[in-house]
């Protein structure tokens, strides 16, 4: 089956939005504000989509830059644009203490469960009834991850609720500072910079 539309842009694969500039910018910055962007750094993008945030990193940084995505149709997308990315639920294939930062734009959109659609885009945008399904897997996993002082660029919206993502990464062990946001009618979008 063709999932490309009349551009070539894979239909089923989430392309860059507002969320995915605000992350890439964010995180750009303090990599190179905390020195986490030279050749000796790795880095992941988790849920790369198209490969726009992890390329992004890629261009601005020094870094070794890995992606992964549950979408194969996202992985295809994300190696064609020459991204190093791996079919994964979420950082589960990585060994222990490898990144010394992890990038997350993750579903967030808060859907009852009779307006679950069942498609890769679902996956993309959906977090479950409160939004934070994916999130609250992602923040129980990933200081696996993480090497010893490794840092924690994860996107976040009102929608989602900011205050209980902080609380949740708190009972996971990071604490949590907000380091971007920017505001549309229905949502603010907020960086959030997670330590161990
Ligand atoms: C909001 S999109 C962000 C895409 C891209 N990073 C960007 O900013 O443009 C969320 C991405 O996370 C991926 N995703 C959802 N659940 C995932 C999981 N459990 N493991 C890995 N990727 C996942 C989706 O397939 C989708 O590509």
């Amino acid at each position: 089956m063709d999932l490309r539309d009349q551009r070539g842009i894979e239909t089923e694969v989430y392309q860059p939005a507002e969320d995915s500039e605000l992350l890439a910018e964010a995180a750009c910055g303090y990599l190179d504000k905390h020195g986490r962007d030279g050749p000796e750094a790795t880095i992941l993008e988790v849920g790369t989509g198209s490969g726009y945030v992890a390329n992004r990193v890629a261009d601005e940084t020094a870094a070794r830059v890995i992606a992964s995505d549950l979408n194969p149709h996202a992985v295809r997308q994300a190696r064609t644009e020459g991204v190093e990315t791996v079919r994964a639920d979420l950082v589960s294939p990585f060994a222990d203490d490898t990144f010394d930062a992890v990038l997350f734009n993750p579903p967030y959109l808060p859907t009852e469960p009779e307006n679950e659609w069942d498609d890769w885009m679902e996956h993309a945008l959906s977090g479950g009834e409160d939004g934070r399904a994916v999130i609250d897997r992602f923040l129980a996993s990933v200081g696996r991850v993480l090497a010893p002082d490794g840092v924690v660029y994860l996107l976040v919206s009102s929608l989602t609720g900011v205050d209980e993502v902080v609380e949740r990464a708190g009972e996971e062990g990071f604490s949590a500072v907000a380091i971007a946001d920017e505001s549309f009618p229905f949502e603010t979008l907020t960086v959030l910079e997670l330590h161990c």
